[in-house]
């Protein structure tokens, strides 16, 4: 519906349009949001179709599909993909509304322990409120960070903040569609603040989409769901009025920025599917890397 609106406002009225939206409509939006779903919602929860660890229908802003189905799915890969442990300590960077610590629940136990961090009040709200007081060791941070498209209001820059955890914390961190959403300066200081807080030898997954010769490939021949037409400060992105709406990064470039900080990619990438390919486990592409001993 967005999207559809966007493509009849002239480019050069985009600008202003969107600091309208900001200042006007998103709070209608939500309020719209609310109303639609508010009786759905309560009837599913009432006939048991939703449990209380689903948010409701209208607080969803992690993107579309079946919240439940979708987790349960990425931890069948955090599983297999990358050996996670009943009672490994795991960081979940950009954590939502707990669509992957609601599975997690039910899998990290023996000292096991789950620490999510994002930018959005209301998701990070939400998890403390419905996740924490079954599963204290479910612990949740909200990082008041700038993000264009998910906290517009945001004090930090992505590019400078210093995650609130010690050195070699963690076992397991992993970010589900979190870069895809971030520029390049601040996936950098990212990286760099995951290799710090992530143990020697502790394992990482990162979900991004790749450009390379086949994705490449693959947009140019109309297949991929997103084009990536426009560099914005040497990334591609997707919509340049909205940059943070989608970010791919080229592929030589990550494992560079791998390398630089520590992190040993284990081969192979996982491709997803987002670019059209055909057969794949995933929708977009999986890093899977370790923080080198030495
Ligand atoms: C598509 S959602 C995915 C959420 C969650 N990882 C999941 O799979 O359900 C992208 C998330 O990245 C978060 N995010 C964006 N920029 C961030 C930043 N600089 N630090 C932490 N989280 C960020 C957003 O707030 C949002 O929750």
């Amino acid at each position: 519906m967005q999207k559809a609106i966007k493509r009849f406002i002239p480019t050069s009225w985009k600008p202003e349009a969107r600091k309208l939206y900001y200042a006007l409509f998103k709070p209608f939006v939500s309020i719209l949001k609310r109303g639609f779903h508010f009786i759905p919602d309560k009837i599913e929860l009432l006939t048991g179709k939703r449990s209380r660890l689903t948010p409701p229908k209208w607080m969803l802003f992690v993107g579309a599909g079946d919240f439940k189905a979708i987790g349960e799915k990425l931890l069948g890969h955090f599983i297999e993909i990358a050996g996670l442990k009943p009672g490994d300590r795991v960081l979940d960077v950009g954590c939502g509304i707990g669509r992957m610590a609601v599975p997690l629940t039910g899998y990290l136990k023996n000292g096991g322990s789950y620490e999510g961090i994002d930018i959005v009040t209301d998701g990070i709200r939400w998890c403390k409120k419905n996740i924490t007081p079954l599963y204290p060791n479910f612990r949740f941070q909200l990082a008041n960070v700038y993000n264009e498209a998910y906290n517009p209001k945001g004090k930090y820059k992505a590019s400078e903040y210093r995650f609130l955890y010690k050195d070699e914390s963690f076992d397991f961190i992993f970010l589900t569609s979190v870069f895809t959403h971030m520029l390049r300066p601040e996936i950098e200081n990212y990286l760099s603040e995951i290799c710090r807080v992530l143990k020697k030898g502790g394992r990482c997954l990162i979900t991004m989409f790749l450009l390379n010769e086949t994705s490449l490939k693959l947009i140019e021949l109309k297949q991929s769901s997103f084009y990536f037409r426009y560099n914005f400060k040497g990334d591609r992105v997707n919509d340049k009025e909205n940059p943070c709406d989608a970010v791919a990064y080229d592929e030589k470039y990550t494992r560079k920025l791998y390398n630089k900080n520590n992190l040993e990619i284990l081969e192979p990438i996982y491709y997803g599917s987002w670019c059209g390919r055909k057969e794949t486990l995933c929708y977009q592409d999986y890093i899977f890397s370790v923080k080198k001993i030495s």
